[in-house]
């Protein structure tokens, strides 16, 4: 664990320079130790950064705050959004990182898409795991050369599918490539989550230039 930058976090560097580095971030009341095992078993090998949120709902950390189930203070998730973008910025200087490809899980994914939508200079892409959409307005981004793959589950009761649907055309508008895969599950993350991520990460680079 490192507090030297603005957030709480844990870096594993990887041993393996070509792979691209993962920013993983965890669902509501996780925190910056949840995620690495999806990490490492998703891209072995990859150097992973892990982030705790810095808002408390309860005592249960998250990334931005919310009004209700699925009804977002969108004030909160710009602010927010823009802060772990400036996090992610520092720690790449810190830990001599290439840009990140985004691993989110619930609101560790929604604050994946809006720092998509709000400071796309800083991911590289992202694996939006039980994803909705984070900003009833987001600003006009440029996304070519973005690459991301949306998660959505079937039977989800927090997330319905078209959420995730209406969240996959607003990212492929603004010009990424988007791959939305719906799982027959809910919203705890499945085997069949580690299966897609890793296969849509190996499509990924086996696409980069050597
Ligand atoms: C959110 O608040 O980001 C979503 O409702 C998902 C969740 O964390 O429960």
């Amino acid at each position: 664990m490192s507090n030297e930058l603005s957030h709480i976090h844990r870096f594993a560097p990887g041993n393996r320079r070509e792979a691209a580095p993962l920013l993983l971030l965890h669902g509501t009341g996780g925190d910056e130790n949840d995620l690495l095992p999806l990490g490492q078993a998703v891209a072995p090998g990859a150097s992973l950064l892990s982030v705790r949120g810095k808002v408390l709902e309860h005592g249960m950390p998250r990334f931005f705050r919310r009004l209700a189930e699925g009804v977002f203070d969108e004030d909160d998730v710009r602010r927010r959004a823009n802060e772990l973008a400036d996090f992610a910025l520092k720690a790449r200087k810190r830990y001599d990182l290439a840009a990140p490809i985004a691993l989110g899980y619930s609101n560790g994914a929604n604050i994946a898409a809006a720092m998509m939508l709000l400071r796309p200079d800083v991911l590289a892409g992202g694996i939006l795991l039980r994803a909705m959409v984070p900003l009833r307005e987001p600003p006009q981004a440029d996304l070519a050369g973005k690459r991301l793959l949306i998660v959505s589950g079937h039977s989800d009761p927090i997330i319905p599918p078209s959420n995730s649907a209406a969240l996959t055309s607003m990212l492929q508008k603004a010009g990424a490539a988007v791959e939305l895969r719906t799982l027959p599950v809910g919203h705890q993350l499945s085997p069949a989550d580690l299966t897609v991520a890793t296969q849509w990460l190996e499509r990924q680079s086996a696409l980069a230039v050597p």
